[in-house]
């Protein structure tokens, strides 16, 4: 369901769950926020809702507080800048659904936006037990007509504010949802051939889901970051004292065995820029990858990789990256992600469809200064993204088609 199956919503009050869960940094004692991408994708559809004289009352989290309020999570830096960018001032409410959340709503006009404080500072958010989410959702319809999920970073969350709202209030899909979900459908229904996928990120466990069920659609899998060491590792190639899931590397061994079974072609990097030790400023040097030295972890892949990565990219008619190559935060190993990054720009301005999933490689494509028009799609979702490329059913989509 879209928002046009709402009716007209002048004057009717409309909760809006977004995804706002924002880096953020402290700056002598204030908190920034590093990367407002989240804040931004959520514009088109607050806005919209605006325009029809709405009264907008946003839903959103921020980090994993312990149900209960603290400071450190507080949303106030984020109803800060989604009034600089909405040209409005939002307020924020102190609290969910208390006196506060109620006054705020009350003091709405038309057209404005109020945004309530972090959904997680109520443990019946998160719970396992189905009555206490419905209660709580139960308690957050009180404040609306109806709701809209616009959180694609969360709608593989089965949360108050994602799943039990939509039973209770009349229920649609925003604008960046459909989009996302639009999009990757891309990948994950019927991709145009070849299809590459590129993983990285820190570690394998957290992408076993993905990879198993890439090994099925995919054409080539590029794998870099931190999560390449166990990969190596079940070659039987020494890695230093870079990042190693032991317990992972037996299932790795499965994956490579059934990616030649299936005709999937596994890209390793060739080379890996090691450094003598996790930081900023740590002597490095480009090793090959088969032979990381003892007491060295490798902190990005190496420049060949990167040239290798980007002719394995470059006649790919769909591409799929989530995980950066490397510790890009870091100047000296940021080269990987580069390489990465401007080999689907090229491959996407030669015709093909490219996705870009997952917190850290969306952060990593602005940080690094790449403009965001030369990728088909980037995605707000980090676990939800990789949950909808494994073909998982998210229960914050399910219940809206329901
Ligand atoms: C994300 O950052 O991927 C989403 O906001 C979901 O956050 P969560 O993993 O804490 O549920």
């Amino acid at each position: 369901k879209t928002i046009d199956s709402l009716g007209d919503l002048r004057g009717k009050r409309v909760l809006v769950r977004s995804d706002f869960n924002v880096p953020l940094s402290d700056d002598d004692g204030t908190t920034v926020i590093t990367d407002d991408g989240r804040i931004r994708a959520a514009l088109p559809t607050l806005q919209r809702l605006a325009d029809a004289g709405a009264r907008v009352v946003v839903l959103a989290h921020l980090g994993r507080p312990k149900g209960t309020p603290d400071p450190q999570y507080s949303l106030a830096p984020v109803a800060a800048r989604l009034g600089e960018l909405l040209g409005q001032d939002v307020a924020l409410a102190e609290d969910l659904v208390g006196a506060s959340a109620q006054a705020t709503v009350e003091a709405l006009a038309d057209g404005q936006v109020a945004l309530l404080e972090n959904v997680r500072f109520d443990a019946r958010e998160t719970s396992k037990v189905d009555a206490e989410r419905a209660e709580l959702a139960g308690e957050l319809a009180q404040l609306a007509d109806a709701f809209v999920s616009d959180g694609f970073g969360v709608v593989h969350r089965k949360q108050a504010s994602v799943y039990d709202i939509a039973q209770v209030l009349p229920a649609a899909a925003g604008d960046l949802v459909l989009n996302e979900v639009e999009s990757l459908s891309k990948a994950t229904g019927d991709p145009e051939r070849p299809y590459a996928v590129v993983l990285g990120g820190s570690k394998v466990s957290d992408k076993l889901g993905v990879i198993a069920n890439l090994l099925t659609k995919a054409d080539r899998l590029l794998i870099g970051g931190g999560m390449v060491f166990t990969f190596l590792k079940a070659q039987g190639h020494a890695v230093g004292s870079s990042l190693l899931e032991d317990d992972q590397v037996e299932t790795v061994r499965g994956y490579i065995a059934s990616a030649q079974e299936n005709g999937v072609e596994i890209v390793l990097p060739v080379d890996i820029v090691a450094a003598d030790s996790f930081a900023a400023d740590a002597p490095h040097q480009v090793v090959a990858a088969d032979a990381i030295p003892d007491g060295t972890m490798g902190l990005d892949i190496g420049p060949e990789s990167g040239k290798l990565f980007a002719e394995k990219l470059a006649d790919a008619k769909t591409i799929a990256w989530n995980g950066p190559m490397g510790v890009f935060e870091f100047e000296a190993f940021a080269a990987g992600t580069t390489a990465v990054a401007q080999g689907i720009i090229d491959a996407t301005a030669d015709g093909a469809f490219s996705i870009v999933g997952g917190g850290d490689s969306a952060a990593a494509v602005r940080a690094l200064g790449f403009d965001e028009a030369g990728f088909s799609h980037i995605s707000t979702g980090g676990g939800a993204s990789l949950e909808l490329l494994e073909g998982k059913e998210l229960p914050g989509l399910t219940v809206l088609a329901d």
